[in-house]
């Protein structure tokens, strides 16, 4: 299939265009490089020894999409790009409802225009807010605490609204619990352009000697260690749940799902796998709560391997020890 991949460049997307590569398919990347550079295409290209097709171009420039989507025959979506900071998306709302849910619209209507009706939403978890119960299912109530999730939660309605309209639109809608990782080369993975705020590049740049220390955001919560719980996932796990998407979206339909590994980890095991891999100390201290953090998230992955039949299967050392060796050799550029 040809596919367009909003967001290629992105960490997300990056490892997305690979495995799609790997199966056959033809990914056109479309991206902006808001939060990303366009040296990541030459190395999937590495990667994969293929060429790729990569557009630079804004969602929200629907003729842009059309010609895109016209001249590349393309025959579905997986709509990634997006902004995804919690603390910025709280500061700049505009740009977040521009970015997300209007540059959803716009390429719907691009979508709409040139009759292609199958498109994967990356959605998070974090709609789900504060949790009524763990782990949790597709059916836990959803009640964002932040615009960013807003957003998503937006999207996923209008996905909804729409494939209620018309029968023939198709949606995949998956709920990213935390994606970490990298892809095993060691020649992509998660760079962005600002000051990373999510636990594993700020372990990676604390064992690379570029930060002195982890602050570690509360060590009072009732977990079993006292910090923070999350269901980590590889970013490689993460993107055949996309390939398990298309392929559902094509032979059966609409579908919403978690994409998570059901485990929770908690930030001092998650440091102590670090070290064991990196062979590198850690140092850390313990702070105050991070406003907006809950105790414990992880997810019940029932109904991805049920529909999908897809299950992550790369543990956390395979996590840390991928993120480091892309952070090794980020370090050597
Ligand atoms: P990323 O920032 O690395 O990738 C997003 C890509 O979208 C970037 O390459 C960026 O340049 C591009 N982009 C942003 N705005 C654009 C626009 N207006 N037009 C075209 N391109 C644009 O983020 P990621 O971690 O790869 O996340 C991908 C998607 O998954 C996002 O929608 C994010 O909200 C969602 N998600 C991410 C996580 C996570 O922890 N990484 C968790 C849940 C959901
Ligand atoms: C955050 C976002 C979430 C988003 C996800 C992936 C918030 C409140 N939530 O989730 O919406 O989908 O990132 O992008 O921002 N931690 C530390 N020290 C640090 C960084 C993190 O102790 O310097 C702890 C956190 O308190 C948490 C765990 O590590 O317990 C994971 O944090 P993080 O990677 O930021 O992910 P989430 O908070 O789960």
């Amino acid at each position: 299939m040809n596919i367009l991949l909003t967001g290629g460049a992105g960490y997300i997307g990056s490892h997305v265009a690979i495995t799609l590569l790997e199966y056959g398919h033809r990914p056109v990347i479309f991206d902006n490089f808001v939060n990303s550079t366009s040296n990541v295409i030459a190395r999937i290209e590495l990667i994969v020894n293929k060429t790729i097709d990569c557009i630079e171009g804004d969602i929200r420039d629907m003729p842009a999409l059309i010609k895109v989507i016209k001249e590349n025959k393309i025959d579905a979506v997986i709509h990634l790009a997006g902004l995804k900071s919690v603390s910025e998306s709280n500061e700049k709302p505009l740009d977040y409802f521009s970015v997300n849910v209007g540059g959803t619209i716009s390429l719907l209507q691009a979508m709409k225009k040139t009759g292609v009706r199958h498109l994967v939403f990356s959605s998070s978890a974090t709609v789900y807010g504060e949790p009524r119960y763990l782990p949790i299912d597709e059916s836990h109530p959803t009640n964002p605490t932040n615009v960013y999730g807003e957003t998503k939660l937006q999207t996923e309605l209008i996905l909804r609204n729409l494939s209620e309209s018309d029968a023939s639109w198709k949606f995949g809608c998956l709920r990213y619990f935390n994606p970490v990782g990298a892809h095993h080369s060691g020649l992509i993975g998660e760079a962005p352009l600002g000051r990373p705020n999510n636990l594993m590049p700020i372990i990676a740049s604390v064992a690379a000697g570029e930060r002195g220390e982890l602050k570690i955001f509360g060590g009072d919560y009732g977990t079993k260690d006292g910090t923070g719980i999350r269901d980590y996932v590889h970013v490689m796990d993460l993107a055949r749940g996309h390939l398990a998407s298309i392929n559902y979206l094509a032979k059966v339909g609409s579908h919403l799902v978690n994409l998570g590994t059901g485990m929770g980890y908690s930030v001092l095991e998650v440091v102590g796998a670090y070290q064991q891999i990196s062979c590198k100390t850690i140092p850390y201290s313990v702070e105050k709560r991070r406003s907006g953090d809950v105790a414990a998230v992880y997810a019940n992955t029932k109904l991805a391997e049920s529909l999908l039949g897809w299950r992550a299967t790369q543990n956390l050392y395979e996590m840390c020890a991928t993120s480091w060796a892309w952070k090794s050799q980020q370090s050597k550029i």
